[in-house]
């Protein structure tokens, strides 16, 4: 458990994963990922499983004052070189309040300061502006594209690879 003020990071439960899947399966959340397709229950819990077993994936749900208003997504967790793929989705009552911007300060906080990493990256979609804008802001940089890696709307779009460092975040 992680907090930051009115923020709370804590572990995904298993009781709570009909919420994290109505999240999942939005398509403003679903669009913005690898693989777009929905998930079911049972491919869930199968998901679920293997995720309290890994030591590269972890699922934490954000609280802003006891209200559960997001998901975050840490990924190729890479302790000898401490560098993590991060994520995060806001439920979508919760949009464009601040709570993406302010969420993502919490969760860089507790990546570089509790889990020492020193590099933290993303991907996301060349279309997804209100993202992009956001990690902009929090001083993520752009590292490159993987050219036309996803097909939307009918055509290809590139996926920008962008990272911050801890001295950068301290900054
Ligand atoms: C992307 C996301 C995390 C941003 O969180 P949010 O709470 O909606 O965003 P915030 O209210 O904190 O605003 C963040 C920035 O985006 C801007 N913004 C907010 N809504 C916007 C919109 N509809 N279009 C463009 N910019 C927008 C804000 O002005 C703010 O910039 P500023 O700090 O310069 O003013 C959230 O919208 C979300 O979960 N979207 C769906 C899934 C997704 O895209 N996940 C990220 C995958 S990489």
């Amino acid at each position: 458990m992680f907090k930051s003020g009115e923020y709370l990071l804590r572990i995904l439960e298993k009781f709570e994963l009909e919420w994290a899947r109505e999240l999942h399966n939005d398509p403003e959340v679903l669009t913005m990922l690898t693989d777009a397709s929905f998930i079911n229950e049972t491919q869930q819990i199968k998901w679920y499983e293997s995720l309290c077993t890994s030591t590269k994936s972890k699922r934490l749900v954000i609280e802003y004052n006891g209200e559960k208003i997001g998901l975050v997504r840490l990924d190729d967790i890479d302790q000898v070189n401490q560098s993590i793929c991060v994520g995060l989705d806001i439920a979508k009552v919760y949009r464009g309040q601040g709570h993406g911007k302010k969420s993502f300060k919490v969760l860089l906080e507790y990546v570089f300061h509790e889990l020492n990493m020193n590099r933290a990256w993303l991907l996301v979609a060349e279309f997804n502006e209100r993202a992009y804008k956001l990690y902009k802001s929090l001083g993520f940089i752009e590292e490159g594209r993987q050219r036309e890696r996803l097909y939307r709307f009918g055509r290809h779009y590139d996926y920008i690879m962008m990272s911050i460092l801890k001295k950068e975040y301290k900054r």
